[in-house]
């Protein structure tokens, strides 16, 4: 069976050491490969993966929203998030688009016991990533949901998308929220700072990071440093990538090998 991902760039990702992980403690006979499409060659790129028998790929930044117009059915999921993160190619050759992002923020939350009802969510970021976890929050019962990004415009066109009465657009970051999500770039690299200020945490502060690296980030060391309750982007990445890998198969994954895949080969 074969599996990949497709971004751009997409040298960083870790879902081919993920997926791996899972075949080989599953015992499937199965390959996850890594490739940087480029935007131009993207509907030529699927006429390919579908030509050569794979069963289904992962899309990642800036591909999300690019390849739905190429695909011949949308799950609610995707429509839902405006998003695709997920591909099944069927057997009669046909192509299925799906979103797992919001069901992979959303699983580390609620194995840990948290509510997001009666939540007050800051949001920090408004592109794709932001995009689907404000859905995943509006739709589990948040109280308020705040937008803070870099480019205000950015976070004003998100915000009117969402039409929701909870949902507010502000240039700085409130102090008293129950849940800080960074669903920005800032992480990304090695030397970025905290994405949040010391003054926005505490030690009732629940701080979800979604950069999904190995390392701790400064705004995970910042918030654990303050005693807040800490997940980072990995939680995220291993749920969204589990959800996809019984979409495209039926089978359960082995969750906890996926997680520890960053223990070796990293
Ligand atoms: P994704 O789909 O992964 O969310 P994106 O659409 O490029 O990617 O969004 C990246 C987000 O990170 C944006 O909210 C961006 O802010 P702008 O809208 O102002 O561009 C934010 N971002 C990236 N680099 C940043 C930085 N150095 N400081 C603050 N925000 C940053």
């Amino acid at each position: 069976m074969k599996f990949a991902v497709i971004g751009h760039p997409v040298a960083h990702s870790l879902s081919p050491a993920m997926h791996t992980a899972n075949f080989r403690s599953i015992g499937l006979d199965a390959v996850y490969a890594a490739f940087d499409v480029l935007p131009e060659s993207l509907e030529g790129e699927l006429k390919r993966f579908a030509a050569e028998g794979y069963r289904g790929i992962n899309v990642t930044v800036p591909h999300k929203q690019a390849v739905m117009p190429f695909l011949t059915r949308l799950d609610p999921s995707a429509v839902h998030i405006g998003a695709v993160n997920t591909i099944r190619f069927e057997e009669d050759g046909s192509t299925t688009g799906f979103n797992t992002d919001m069901y992979g923020f959303l699983a580390p939350l609620k194995a840990s016991g948290f509510k997001m009802e009666g939540s007050s969510v800051v949001l920090l970021g408004a592109g794709g990533a932001a995009r689907a976890v404000a859905v995943a929050c509006l739709d589990s019962g948040c109280t308020s949901l705040t937008i803070v990004n870099r480019t205000r415009s950015r976070a004003d066109a998100l915000s009117s998308s969402l039409s929701d009465s909870r949902v507010t657009v502000s240039e700085t970051i409130p102090s008293d929220s129950s849940l800080l999500v960074n669903a920005t770039s800032v992480g990304l690299k090695v030397d970025d700072p905290s994405a949040f200020p010391p003054s926005a945490i505490s030690s009732e502060t629940i701080v979800y990071d979604l950069i999904p690296v190995a390392r701790e980030t400064a705004t995970i060391a910042l918030a654990r440093s303050i005693g807040a309750r800490c997940f980072g982007g990995l939680g995220m990445l291993v749920a969204q990538g589990a959800e996809a890998f019984r979409i495209w198969t039926g089978l359960e994954p082995d969750v906890a090998a996926m997680s520890n895949f960053s223990t070796f080969g990293l």
